[in-house]
């Protein structure tokens, strides 16, 4: 009898949709949004402009980019309903637990919470977009103790966050990291959480649905959870000259390292380049150079360890550098990243949802068959 032909564990490898966003080679550390190199637009575009490219597959004219900027600030404040929940939940809960449970809440006060005909699914995807930083930056000023801060639509989705964040406003220094971090993070192929979110709108499910799952994905330390791992670990370090050891003592029990490795990049993720460029300056400006350091030799021992079994920086490596250099708690680094995320996987959804087939793959058994139904006062 022939052998069965081999699963491969984790789809790796499988080709389970298309995408005309964004494009990944692996191999040579390539990544593009709708053709253009991640490096470009971190230099030169903004998240605003960002959304629009993969949402609409071209840049904007100059009056789009407004009228499309406008469009999202319009929708900046969530629901009074949702928001004033915020003061019931626990101040000790996990904010990636809030953002999954407020973007489900939201479903609540939408009067056509089910409409996943495309412009639908647009509309309701940019409300919770443009709402996230409100629920996320107003839950940590809640367990704070500090009174909310209502969002202010003359500035930009990354101003706004840490206004809303801190209370007042950011340095031009700070907005614009955060906002190369939003672009970084917006978009990357059938990862997880983009495959959960696609999953789920094909059953021509709900967009909160299929959002509040990605976040669920998203939080998992094998996936968006591990930039969390990352400051984890920069914390239990106590000195530069401490890293090599710590991450050595790591290998040899055969634990990872989080930041790095890849399910398709076998080369440095072009995105770890530009946030270890970003974290340099970062730290350098802000007191963390120890911080940066670390990271650094950190990159060092594992290039020289595991760079051969083609394990490199991720995303998640050096964010948390420049997250922290920002000034982000660390349980808020996982929310940035659902924050950008949430315009990758509604464009995502907004692919599925023009071309949608229900997503049913199979399963092979190998478990018994014909066993008998024992009664109970024959069991043992
Ligand atoms: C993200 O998919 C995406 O695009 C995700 C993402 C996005 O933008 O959406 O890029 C964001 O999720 C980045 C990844 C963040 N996760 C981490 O940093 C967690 C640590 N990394 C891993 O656990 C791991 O690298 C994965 C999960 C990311 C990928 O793992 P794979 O492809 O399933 O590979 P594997 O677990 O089969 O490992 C292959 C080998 C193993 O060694 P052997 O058993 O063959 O000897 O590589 C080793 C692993 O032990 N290995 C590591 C390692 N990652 C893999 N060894 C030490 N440290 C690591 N981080």
């Amino acid at each position: 009898m022939t052998a069965a032909p081999a699963i491969p564990k984790g789809l790796e490898g499988v080709v389970a949709a298309e995408t005309e966003m964004s494009f990944i080679n692996g191999q040579k550390g390539i990544l593009e949004y709708v053709g253009i190199p991640i490096g470009e637009l971190s230099a030169h575009s903004n998240f605003e402009e960002t959304v629009f490219l993969l949402w609409n597959r071209r840049l904007p004219s100059k009056a789009e980019l407004d009228s499309f900027t406008r469009e999202l600030r319009g929708q900046y404040d969530p629901p009074a309903a949702v928001m004033q929940r915020i003061s019931e939940l626990p101040k000790d809960a996990q904010p990636m637990h809030v953002l999954r449970t407020m973007i489900s809440l939201l479903a609540l006060y939408d009067t056509t919470p089910n409409a996943n005909d495309v412009a639908s699914a647009r509309e309701k995807s940019l409300k919770i977009l443009a709402s996230a930083p409100a629920i996320v930056a107003n839950f940590d000023r809640y367990r704070r103790g500090e009174a909310p801060i209502k969002p202010d639509d003359s500035l930009s989705f990354a101003e706004n966050f840490l206004y809303m964040l801190n209370g007042k406003r950011p340095t031009a220094t700070m907005a614009r990291a955060f906002d190369v971090c939003m672009i970084l993070h917006a978009d990357h192929g059938l990862n997880n959480s983009t495959f959960t979110a696609r999953v789920i709108i094909s059953t021509l499910s709900d967009v909160y649905s299929a959002l509040t799952g990605a976040v669920g994905s998203l939080r998992g330390p094998l996936h968006g959870g591990a930039n969390e791992g990352v400051m984890d670990m920069l914390n239990a370090i106590p000195s530069v000259d401490a890293a090599e050891a710590f991450v050595m003592d790591k290998l040899v029990r055969k634990d990872r390292i989080m930041g790095f490795g890849h399910r398709v990049y076998k080369t440095k993720d072009p995105r770890a380049t530009d946030l270890q460029s970003l974290a340099k300056q970062l730290a350098e400006d802000t007191g963390n150079t120890a911080l940066y350091e670390k990271s650094h030799r950190i990159e060092q021992v594992m290039e020289r360890e595991v760079g051969a079994k083609g394990i490199y920086p991720n995303v998640d490596f050096y964010s948390a550098t420049t997250y922290h250099c920002i000034g982000l708690k660390l349980d808020l680094f996982t929310p940035m990243f659902a924050m950008s995320r949430l315009a990758g996987w509604s464009g995502h959804l907004l692919e599925q949802l023009s071309d949608n087939r229900l997503y049913r793959p199979t399963v092979r058994y190998v478990g018994p068959h014909n066993q008998p139904y024992t009664p109970m006062d024959q069991r043992s």
